[in-house]
């Protein structure tokens, strides 16, 4: 599959696995790369530059494919040190592709640019998409209202803003959100879009090392199991609507300030409690999506299938023209 998505990130099919915070690391991403997607790992959730020196030498290790890393931000006014320290990581290991996301990253699309990083920018609204790509990244990804992590503060569909973006901007546009097989891919990239970007699916890989109760307990949510938290702090958050997002909820109804909510969200606590299977005490980040999946699959056969199903769904479309 050819376009201008898999030209500019030199990948065969215009499919890149979402950073999923501690739940995306080297397994997968390699796993998706050598498939002929674009795997990705998040910076952040890396205790140190070092740590993350090391997987991604692991990636390279084990892939001569493309893969991205992920540098979520929190939407404050200035890029902390720490982030600015796993930047030069990204520049030093000559990673090939990084994606931003959270907050503006026009500090960093010169460096990204002087390095040849091809930088994919993250949002949820046509409005940063365009500045986005007024600042000179290379793409944006825009995800939709029922996309799993955050999905933005307008509760726009993802047909409306894929279409809309697809019109709207010169660069390459990946969509996200919703997307976890042939015929959702299908749909998505009708229209107009470049690529997409899919998380909840890719969760459900065999690649993801968690414990089996948690995915065992993802599988069992519907498209009418998610909600969003952290609302009250502007940055929405698509969740699995368990105990844990009834506590924070609460919290948020007795107006909760960040400070106090901080160590309730904190993700490694999250993590923690998924590792150790308990469950209902972490914040499960998934999209609505998760009502169509139904089986954890290595990542080879997703990626077979996400392919498999474009092809049959666009030939089933001929049926309108006889
Ligand atoms: C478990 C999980 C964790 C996520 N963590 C992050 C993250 O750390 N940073 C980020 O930019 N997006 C994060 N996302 C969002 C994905 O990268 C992707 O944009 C989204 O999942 C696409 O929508 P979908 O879930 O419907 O496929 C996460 C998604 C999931 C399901």
């Amino acid at each position: 599959m050819k376009n201008k998505l898999t030209e500019l990130l030199n990948i065969e099919y215009p499919i890149i696995q979402g950073a999923m915070q501690y739940l995306s690391r080297a397994e997968l991403a390699i796993a998706v790369s050598n498939a002929g997607g674009l795997g990705t790992i998040p910076a952040m959730t890396f205790r140190s530059p070092e740590e993350l020196r090391e997987e991604i030498q692991k990636i390279k290790s084990q892939t001569d494919k493309p893969f991205a890393v992920n540098i979520s931000m929190l939407p404050e006014v200035i890029i902390n040190e720490l982030t600015m320290k796993f930047v030069d990581v990204i520049i030093e290991e000559k990673v090939p592709v990084v994606e931003t996301s959270g907050r503006s990253p026009e500090e960093l699309v010169p460096m990204f640019k002087e390095n040849n990083i091809k930088h994919i920018h993250k949002v949820s609204s046509i409005r940063h998409a365009k500045k986005a790509q007024d600042l000179g990244v290379d793409a944006v990804t825009i995800v939709g209202f029922e996309c799993g992590g955050h999905p933005g503060m307008d509760d726009v569909s993802s047909a409306i803003l894929f279409a809309k973006a697809s019109e709207e901007l010169s660069i390459p546009v990946i969509g996200g959100g919703g997307i976890c097989d042939g015929k959702s891919f299908y749909g998505a990239m009708s229209l107009g879009i470049d690529g997409v970007v899919i998380g909840t699916r890719f969760l459900l890989s065999e690649e993801v090392a968690t414990s089996d109760i948690y995915k065992e307990k993802v599988l069992s949510f519907n498209e009418n199991d998610t909600t969003l938290i952290l609302r009250s702090l502007n940055n929405a958050m698509r969740v699995a609507n368990n105990k844990q997002a009834k506590r924070i909820h609460d919290m948020e109804a007795e107006k909760a300030s960040l400070k106090e909510l901080l160590p309730v969200i904190s993700g490694i606590k999250t993590y923690q409690a998924i590792l150790n299977g308990e469950v209902d005490d972490a914040q499960l980040v998934v999209g609505q999506d998760i009502g169509r999946i139904h089986s954890v699959l290595p990542v080879s056969t997703i990626m077979e299938e996400l392919v498999a199903g474009f092809k049959a769904q666009h030939n089933s479309m001929t049926l309108y023209f006889n």
